[in-house]
């Protein structure tokens, strides 16, 4: 195991109503003036919206409202938040929504403590400072209610890329199962991906001896084969949506990825999809994943084929352990179009023609220097080919 510091600090108020307690938290973390962040309006046709303010009225605090938050977050409405931050003395900032809200409140509270652009941090810079962040998270799926990351577009050349601080991890933030209840069922399918997605990735690693966490993500995944389809088939199962609901903050605030190597090559390569296609992040996984994971398993046959023994019950084969491993990833595909997302470009909406821009984007843009890094160094050729395996 590999040396590692983990600091985790967001406090969590998990379970029904919780979101009533939001202006109570606001005030325990300091806040006075908040701006509430909110996405295309799904939490205003809720009421959730309309719960929060009245949280935040009962505790005396003021508020100004920023709406509009696309999936696949924009750096446009980055900006005007950071603007409004500024010209009202903003001094919290409270995401109401999933992930791409969560992002874009974060990359807010960086931008406005920042004497410089904001998009510096996605070019690689650490974010050191922010203004507090809360959430009210309304999809179970990015994990960014637990991390220290943030996932922002910017709109010239459509480059998708991620900051990373601890500045940004929420302080705290409120988990009510039952606001997921009104996802559409594509949206909870690909809110289940992407948590699988974040296990995937730390499960590929070229550290020995990590049995802890590998433990653990294996209980996680198992998890969340057990509980997808229940949730699935009803989608008012509370348990199912409890479940996965604290799967996805696990798989992601890093509890189980300390002390050893990743991978996020899996998700570099799905972040031009989305990128250019605004397709669902998870939707964007599930195509891309198994057509990874068939390109590099021999970098590491055992570890593929621990994964299918252990969280797909595939039966070991020692004399051939590249067949267990493949099993193991066709389990993968069946499990994901059981839920039912798609697995190819062509059910994606993505085109074969595009797959030089994409591999330009990855390998190029924004800085990048030809490579990807992950469980396996990818380059330009690499990354052609796994677009290839999506065309089927
Ligand atoms: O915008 P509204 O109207 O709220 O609708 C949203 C949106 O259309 C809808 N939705 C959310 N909760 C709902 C609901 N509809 C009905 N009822 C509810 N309770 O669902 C749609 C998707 O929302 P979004 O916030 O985009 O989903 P998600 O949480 O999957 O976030 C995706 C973004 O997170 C990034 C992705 O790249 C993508 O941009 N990621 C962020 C990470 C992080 N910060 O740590 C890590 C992840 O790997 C990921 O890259
Ligand atoms: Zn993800």
């Amino acid at each position: 195991m590999q040396n590692f510091s983990f600091y985790s600090p967001t406090f969590f108020e998990f379970g029904k109503d919780s979101e009533t307690k939001a202006g109570e938290l606001v005030k325990r973390f300091g806040g006075s003036k908040v701006l509430i962040h909110y996405g295309g309006g799904s939490v205003v046709r809720s009421g959730l919206l309309y719960r929060v303010k009245k949280s935040l009225e009962k505790e005396g605090i003021d508020y100004v409202e920023l709406g509009g938050v696309k999936p696949n977050p924009r750096s446009g409405l980055v900006y005007e938040g950071i603007d409004l931050c500024k010209k009202e003395n903003v001094d919290f900032v409270l995401a109401v929504g999933g992930g791409s809200t969560i992002d874009s409140s974060k990359a807010i509270a960086a931008g406005v403590v920042y004497n410089g652009d904001f998009w510096d941090f996605y070019m690689g810079k650490r974010i050191e400072e922010a203004l507090p962040v809360g959430t009210i998270l309304t999809i179970a799926a990015a994990g960014s209610e637990g991390s220290p990351d943030s996932v922002i577009t910017k709109e010239e050349g459509m480059f998708k890329r991620g900051a990373t601080g601890d500045a940004i991890r929420p302080k705290f933030s409120i988990l009510n199962p039952a606001l997921t209840q009104t996802l559409p069922p594509y949206q909870t399918a690909a809110g289940i991906t992407d948590i699988m997605a974040h296990l995937h990735e730390r499960y590929l690693t070229n550290t020995k001896e990590v049995e802890v966490t590998d433990r653990l993500i294996e209980a996680l995944l198992l998890t969340m084969v057990h509980e997808g389809p229940r949730v699935i088939e009803d989608p008012n199962n509370y348990e199912a949506r409890a479940n996965i609901m604290w799967a996805g903050m696990m798989a992601h605030n890093n509890c189980v990825g300390v002390g050893r190597s990743q991978d996020w090559n899996s998700h570099d390569i799905e972040h031009e999809l989305s990128a250019l296609y605004d397709c669902a992040h998870g939707a964007g996984l599930a195509v891309t994943m198994p057509a990874v994971f068939k390109y590099v398993y021999k970098h590491d046959v055992m570890r593929f084929a621990k994964l299918a023994v252990r969280v797909w019950g595939c039966q070991m084969d020692f004399d051939n352990p590249e067949s267990t491993a493949l099993a193991g990833i066709a389990c993968l595909e069946n499990y994901l179009r059981s839920i039912g997302m798609p697995l190819s470009f062509k059910e994606l909406g993505a085109k074969e023609e595009d797959i030089p821009k994409l591999v330009e984007s990855l390998c190029y843009g924004n800085g990048r220097d030809g490579n990807i890094y992950g469980f396996v160094t990818l380059n330009k050729d690499d990354c052609e080919k796994i677009y290839k395996l999506m065309v089927r």
